[in-house]
């Protein structure tokens, strides 16, 4: 089999040191002879890089190579496999993202909203100019991507890169819910074949089959999910908004009276309670400013400062998250060749055959060494295919805006996303966005 080569950009952010591990934990079957990191800040990148630099030592002798560097040239050269996972502006940012529209009284998040669109705008161009500089160095290597939001990330690689099929967009979410759905039923989330369609944080499950015996879990799921749950078992119920947003998953399946829905159809479906639930002074940035993300880097140190893993309280556990373990999983599957089932963004061309063809539809596909195949939906009922319009429309007028600089183009981005709808209030919201987003926004005229 042949041994691969990746690079990690993103490489300092608090979710590498898991995608590490997973790495290391799929070794036999994903083979790899080179690990990169890239990062454009040194500091994080450091710490990162001596922690893997440890990890490998230990858990993956047999990697020929492991470097770590701010160097565009010296990291995306040889590589067969990009994982993309940057966040432009970093933490900060997002806490603004989060901030700014609730002072004017519409939701605040990180990828949906107007939260999402100030991001959307800062990630583009960012994404844009490493995609470039990776295509040069190494034209062919498949490039997964995770940066979001992911929804106006993907509209904007699909337009500056067409065709290039090794560009994958990806998103953690379905599978982070499914993860849920196993806990509660107490079977294994790899046995589910999930039937799922929508936009990226926008979608249902209509079906959760079990992959040998193709029973359907989802009546069953819908019975158990009518009541909140709590999964202590699941480290996401750890964190404060994680739990709330699981629990509102009743809500919505009692409201609705068909499929399963994706936790972030919250925002859009109730902005007024989303909205009130939300502390202005203190958001989710906040939380994982103060929460996950110093424990990774402080578990890190402790790490370093140990200079190594095996028996310390630091071993590697098979439990790594669904965010490493997706990731790595697809990449198995193209370099094996084995075509498993995946949850991809992508280009819609009748896949969906009531929705517009050039969509980007997030549905389940057949992904192997040819790229990937996405698998029949069919029609969808009025309801769904009327949100997904119109909130297909909202991410074209928002990468439009972006690319175009057209700030006519941003103010009816903003309208037509449900969670602002006010052309007064997208005005102010446009405005202070505008000033917060200086230095990372491309100018709009
Ligand atoms: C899920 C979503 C991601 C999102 C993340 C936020 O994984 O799929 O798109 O960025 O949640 O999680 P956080 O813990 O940073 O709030
Ligand atoms: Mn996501």
């Amino acid at each position: 089999m042949k041994k691969h080569s990746i690079c990690i950009i993103g490489g300092g952010s608090r979710y590498t040191p898991d995608m590490l591990a997973m790495l290391c934990n799929q070794k036999e079957r994903f083979l790899l002879r080179k690990i990169v990191l890239y990062d454009n800040e040194s500091e994080r990148q450091e710490v990162v890089g001596q922690y893997a630099k440890i990890l490998f030592k230990e858990y993956y002798p047999e990697l020929e190579e492991v470097i770590w560097t701010t160097d565009e040239k010296e990291a995306f050269q040889d590589i067969d496999f990009a994982f993309m996972q940057i966040r432009a502006g970093r933490l900060k940012m997002r806490e603004k993202d989060e901030k700014i529209p609730l002072k004017h009284g519409c939701i605040g998040q990180e990828t949906c909203g107007a939260g999402g669109f100030a991001y959307g705008l800062r990630s583009v161009p960012a994404v844009i100019d490493l995609i470039k500089s990776i295509r040069i160095y190494s034209p062919k290597c498949w490039i997964l991507n995770y940066s979001n939001p992911a929804a106006i990330v993907a509209e904007a690689t699909k337009r500056v890169f067409p065709g290039d099929y090794r560009i994958i967009n990806i998103c953690d979410m379905p599978i982070a819910i499914m993860d849920i759905y196993a806990s509660v039923l107490g079977v294994n989330r790899r046995d589910f074949e999930p039937k799922y369609f929508g936009l990226n944080h926008f979608g249902w499950f209509t079906h959760v089959l079990d992959k040998k015996t193709g029973k359907d879990y989802l009546p069953k799921l819908r019975e158990i999910l009518k009541t909140p749950v709590d999964v202590q078992t699941e480290p996401l119920f750890q964190e404060k908004s994680w739990r709330l947003t699981f629990e509102f998953m009743s809500q919505m399946i009692n409201d609705y009276d068909e499929y399963l829905p994706n936790t972030y159809l919250q925002y859009y479906l109730y902005p007024a309670k989303m909205k009130d639930k939300e502390n202005q002074e203190y958001t989710r940035a906040n939380e994982v400013m103060d929460g996950n993300e110093k424990e990774t880097y402080d578990r890190l140190h402790k790490i370093i400062s140990l200079g190594k893993m095996h028996g310390t309280d630091y071993e590697i556990t098979s439990d790594v998250g669904c965010h490493a373990e997706y990731i790595v999983d697809l990449a198995t599957s193209i370099a094996n060749n084995t075509n498993e089932i995946f949850l991809i963004i992508t280009e819609n061309y009748g896949v969906i055959n009531n929705v517009s063809s050039e969509m980007l539809v997030e549905v389940p596909c057949r992904v192997g060494s040819n790229g990937v195949e996405p698998l029949s939906v069919g029609s969808i009922p009025t309801f769904y295919k009327g949100l997904m319009e119109n909130q297909y429309a909202y991410e074209k007028l928002a990468v439009d805006a972006c690319l175009e600089g057209s700030y006519k183009k941003a103010l009816q981005a903003l309208v037509l996303n449900r969670t602002v709808i006010n052309t007064d209030v997208a005005k102010e919201l446009l405005k202070d966005l505008i000033e917060a987003n200086k230095g990372y926004w491309n100018e709009l005229y």
